[in-house]
């Protein structure tokens, strides 16, 4: 049995991958499935906290003891995480949030037409709600955490991150075959804001998550 080193802590987790609907039939999304988001929330519930999953178009089971909530796209991400980090002690944003969304909803499914080259999706961009709830903390002494799915030169780009968002722990974790996207098991390395580097070694997504909650309630209180 864990410790509850949570017991009394409210944590907000986002878990899974935007989908930005493009036509009612298609939409702009990634490879994200939910797996290391789910296994944040278990843990932390585990460990006592009273946890809000906010969870994007993931095909796994609703975990016990959670409040889940559902969304679709990353504006919908957005005002639930504003509403659940009102309280919270922690944000762990492990979400694939869509930078772009796609400028134009068609109502009507776009069509092929057979004489004509595709026309260009335009894109805007969405809001970097890692960044306004790093910016804005909804309470004193809220702990913020993102992660960064790198495919090359994972750490300097992850520091560089770190520093963008103004998050107080940003987790690195590079794509690959067998970890990150999809995947039971990840290797990351949680980078800190105050220069610290804990590597987590190749394993189930739960150890990642057990880490990132020690290094949480290291920093709460
Ligand atoms: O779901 P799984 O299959 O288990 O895979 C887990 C994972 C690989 C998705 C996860 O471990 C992970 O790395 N999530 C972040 C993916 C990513 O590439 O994030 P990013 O580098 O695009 O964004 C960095 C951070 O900013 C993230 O915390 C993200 O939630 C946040 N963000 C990004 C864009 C945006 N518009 N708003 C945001 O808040």
């Amino acid at each position: 049995v864990p410790e509850p080193d949570l017991a009394g802590r409210h944590v907000v987790v986002t878990a899974g991958g935007t989908r930005e609907p493009l036509d009612p039939v298609r939409f702009l999304g990634n490879r994200s499935s939910g797996k290391q988001g789910y296994a944040l929330a278990r843990t932390a519930a585990a460990r006592g906290a009273r946890v809000t999953l906010i969870s994007a178009n993931a095909a796994l089971p609703d975990p016990a003891g959670v409040d889940l909530v559902t969304v679709g796209t990353a504006e919908e991400l957005r005002a639930a995480v504003l509403k659940a980090a009102g309280d919270a002690d922690a944000v762990v944003m492990a979400a694939a949030v869509a930078d772009f969304r796609p400028a134009v909803y068609a109502t009507g499914k776009i069509k092929k037409q057979d004489d004509q080259e595709p026309a260009p999706i335009a894109l805007v961009r969405n809001p970097d709600i890692l960044a306004e709830i790093s910016a804005r903390r909804a309470r004193p002494g809220q702990i913020v955490v993102g992660f960064a799915a790198e495919t090359d030169d994972v750490l300097a780009h992850g520091r560089a991150k770190l520093r963008r968002k103004g998050c107080d722990l940003l987790v690195v974790n590079e794509v690959g075959e067998r970890k990150t996207f999809g995947a039971e098991e990840n290797e990351a390395v949680v980078l800190g804001a105050d220069g610290s580097e804990t590597p987590v070694p190749y394993g189930p997504k739960e150890a990642l998550a057990e880490t990132v909650w020690d290094l949480v309630a290291a920093r709460l209180d």
